[in-house]
């Protein structure tokens, strides 16, 4: 009988793989899309996870506003679906049944933040494993604060963000006359 490597029986013996993409999505930018994209092509399962209690600024949107719009703009993926979450993102895994999580890096700065949050995950729970996945060149500079800021300021985010981001941000941010 031929030797396989260990890794081979790994494959034979692989099952459905779930995975979450955690965020805070605030709002949802073409960048994220990209990645979901990238994503749900090569994991069967994918959940876009919104993290409820942010520790970062006040969210312009609401969780139910931010969950909405993923919703919508997500709703032709036949594998994709969107939930929220509240306290650790491994428990969140864990209690989904998902054994990876989905991280977009755009750029070397991305880098060490992603790689402290995922050693962090792995510490808490080493069956989770993060998966790294890069969007399109075009996006690597968006990001939701960018959208938000350059938006208020007056500036033309519709290549950038979904067009019903677009409408959302219209109808919630006073921009100069
Ligand atoms: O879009 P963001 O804000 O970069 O996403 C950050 C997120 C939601 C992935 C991260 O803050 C998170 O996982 N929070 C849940 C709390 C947690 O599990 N902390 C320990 C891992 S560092």
């Amino acid at each position: 009988m031929a030797e396989w490597p260990e890794a081979t029986y790994a494959l034979v013996d692989m099952h459905t793989v779930k995975a979450i993409y955690p965020g805070t999505f605030d709002p949802l930018t073409n960048g994220h899309l990209d990645l979901i994209a990238r994503g749900a092509k090569i994991v069967d399962e994918l959940v876009v996870a919104i993290l409820r209690n942010t520790e970062k600024e006040t969210p312009l949107f609401t969780v139910p506003e931010r969950e909405e719009m993923l919703i919508e703009a997500t709703r032709d993926f036949r594998n994709v679906s969107v939930m929220t979450f509240d306290g650790l993102l491994v428990d969140f895994a864990r209690a989904q049944g998902a054994k990876a999580v989905l991280r977009g890096i755009r750029a070397i700065s991305d880098y060490e933040y992603e790689l402290q949050m995922a050693m962090m995950n792995r510490k808490l729970d080493p069956e989770v494993e993060t998966l790294f996945m890069m969007p399109a060149e075009k996006y690597t500079y968006v990001s939701s604060r960018l959208i938000k800021g350059v938006f208020r300021l007056g500036g033309d985010v519709s290549s950038l963000v979904p067009p019903l981001v677009v409408e959302r941000l219209k109808a919630k941010v006073p921009t100069p006359a």
